[in-house]
């Protein structure tokens, strides 16, 4: 009778710590996957599995063209497979109808043209062009590379290759002659702002766009005198000494969408706001401002010169000067690990083709 009793009880204990037990089991595997879900994705919105597949159909095509033929629509596709928040138009260059362009109107340079409009629309009736001329409108399907500075590419012999692409990207004063073998002889645009251009006249290149990249407002005054070929007035507010003439026709310069900026910190990279103003951290380099770019307007994406050998540390810092790497300042604009961190991300996801494996 006593063992009957103790048995019930037993039972009558052992039946809710069961359904206690189930309940605690099954509310730690919706736990589970809802915060498996939620990290599928990191705070900038990619995957953080980086193995994001291309739509059937494009596997598809993709497999039909010949090897080293250009896949239209390739970059877009895989940016939006690893950040599917991705959206493809933002104009390269920007043209006299630019104040419809809401999201850079907002803001004042680096990241819009906020305060500039008029100056803008002054350069621009001079210029009169706003795209990449008529020979590369033309052609369907883009392959781009931009050609960062790193001492990487230096006498790695990717000069024949960088050439082949339909638009090579050069940025300041990065050379091209005496640096073919390496770097290669075509320049489809250099990308510049008043701080990085090339000094003296006789090194820039004939047949490349002169694409002016702005981080403050005075960079636009000065652009404005180089466009119209005035004598630099004495101006006060660059860091370091800026170039005085620019020897290219007004029709072969361009100023880059800010646009590309402003996604490349805020969205991509992930930098602080600032209420929408330049401040510590929070520029991207001139470098992944290209990359942006490029996304947003070819086919195909490669890279090259971008990153640090680190396996040779006495490494040129650039490929065209003696300076080391540990010549390497604390920057108060820049946040290279960041910034490594997002170019990483492409990478992986073979968004973009790193040619020197720095990235
Ligand atoms: C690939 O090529 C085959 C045969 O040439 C053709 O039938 C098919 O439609 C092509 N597929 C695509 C997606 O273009
Ligand atoms: C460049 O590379 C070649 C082999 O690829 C090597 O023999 C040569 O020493 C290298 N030159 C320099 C300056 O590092
Ligand atoms: C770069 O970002 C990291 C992480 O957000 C932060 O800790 C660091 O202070 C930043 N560096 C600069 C120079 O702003």
């Amino acid at each position: 009778m006593i063992r009957m009793k103790s048995k019930r009880n037993f039972i009558i204990f052992l039946c809710p710590t069961l359904v206690l037990f189930f309940l605690y089991y099954s509310s730690g595997r919706l736990h589970l996957r809802t915060s498996i879900q939620k990290s599928q994705y990191d705070k900038q919105g990619f995957l953080t599995k980086l193995d994001g597949k291309l739509p059937i159909e494009l596997q598809y095509k993709y497999a039909n063209l010949s090897k080293g033929e250009c896949k239209p629509g390739y970059a877009q596709a895989k940016m939006t497979s690893i950040y599917p928040k991705f959206s493809k138009p933002a104009p390269m260059f920007l043209d006299p109808n630019f104040k419809r362009l809401s999201k850079i109107s907002i803001y004042p340079p680096p990241f819009g043209v906020k305060t500039q409009e008029k100056t803008i629309d002054i350069i621009l009736a001079k210029t009169n062009s706003y795209s990449l001329g008529p020979e590369l409108d033309s052609i369907s399907c883009l392959k781009c590379i931009i050609i960062g500075n790193g001492g990487i590419l230096f006498n790695k012999s990717l000069g024949t290759k960088i050439d082949e692409y339909d638009v090579v990207i050069r940025l300041n004063e990065g050379p091209v002659s005496g640096f073919e073998k390496d770097v290669g002889s075509k320049t489809t645009m250099r990308i510049t702002y008043p701080e990085g251009a090339i000094q003296k006249p006789e090194r820039y290149e004939k047949d490349s766009l002169f694409v002016f990249s702005a981080f403050k407002p005075v960079d636009f005054k000065w652009l404005r005198q180089m466009v119209f070929n005035e004598k630099l007035r004495k101006m006060e507010g660059f860091w370091k000494s800026v170039a005085r003439v620019v020897p290219r026709e007004a029709e072969d310069m361009r100023i880059l969408n800010p646009y590309f900026v402003q996604e490349a910190a805020f969205k991509f990279i992930g930098l602080p706001h600032n209420k929408g103003l330049m401040g510590r951290g929070n520029i991207p380099t001139l470098g992944t401002v290209a990359i942006t770019m490029a996304l947003h307007n070819c086919d195909e994406v490669a890279v090259a010169g971008f990153g640090y050998d680190m396996k040779t540390p006495k490494a040129p810092l650039h490929y065209y000067e003696k300076l080391m790497m540990s010549a390497i300042k604390e920057s108060w604009t820049h946040n290279i690990s960041k910034e490594k961190e997002f170019l990483w991300k492409l990478v992986k996801g073979g968004v973009i083709l790193d040619l020197t494996n720095g990235i």
